[in-house]
């Protein structure tokens, strides 16, 4: 009883003990690990939002999302399958707040790509919207955005 309350007292110091330094560590890692994710899905629409038949919208595949900042191209991303594209920033390179006023996506694919009765000139953009942190443990975190909704951009 008395080995085990000793060895009980001991193990608790050695935790106290190891708290502060992990707790640096980690704040390191988080600091290096956050990550900010723009992810979403594309439509095959005029427009590239959910049609009115909701989930039922076809999606457009193989779309190329450009993430461009003041103009510069500064991510890329394919849409999938699902019409699911995701970007993965490091936010050492990226202010959150400066991504959300001065980046947009832009989709250059041709509409007709996914469904021929679509203009086969003009684009999509869209701006972007933050709608908050996933935790991925307890200092880690990842920013996410999504588009705040697609437009039809004619070409000219
Ligand atoms: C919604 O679905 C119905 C039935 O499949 C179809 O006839 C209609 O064209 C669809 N509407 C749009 C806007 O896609
Ligand atoms: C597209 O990507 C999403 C997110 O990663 C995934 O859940 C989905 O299964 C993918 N779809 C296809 C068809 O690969
Ligand atoms: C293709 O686009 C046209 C025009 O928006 C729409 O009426 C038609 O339902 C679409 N076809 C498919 C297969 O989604």
């Amino acid at each position: 009883m008395a080995f085990k309350s000793f060895l009980f007292v001991s193990l608790v110091g050695a935790a106290i003990l190891a708290a502060p330094v992990a707790e640096a560590q980690l704040g390191l890692i988080g600091g290096l690990l956050g990550l900010i994710r723009i992810q979403g899905t594309l439509f095959c629409t005029a427009n590239g939002n959910m049609g009115a038949n909701g989930t039922a919208t076809p999606v457009f595949p193989n779309a190329l999302v450009q993430l461009q900042c003041g103009g510069n191209v500064v991510s890329t991303s394919t849409t999938n399958g699902s019409g699911i594209f995701s970007i993965l920033l490091d936010p050492l390179n990226y202010i959150l707040s400066s991504l959300l006023t001065n980046c947009n996506l832009k989709v250059d694919t041709p509409l007709t790509s996914c469904n021929s009765s679509l203009p086969a000139l003009g684009g999509l953009l869209s701006s972007l919207q933050f709608i908050g942190n996933t935790p991925l443990g307890a200092l880690l975190s990842v920013a996410n955005i999504i588009p705040a909704g697609f437009r039809f951009l004619p070409s000219n």
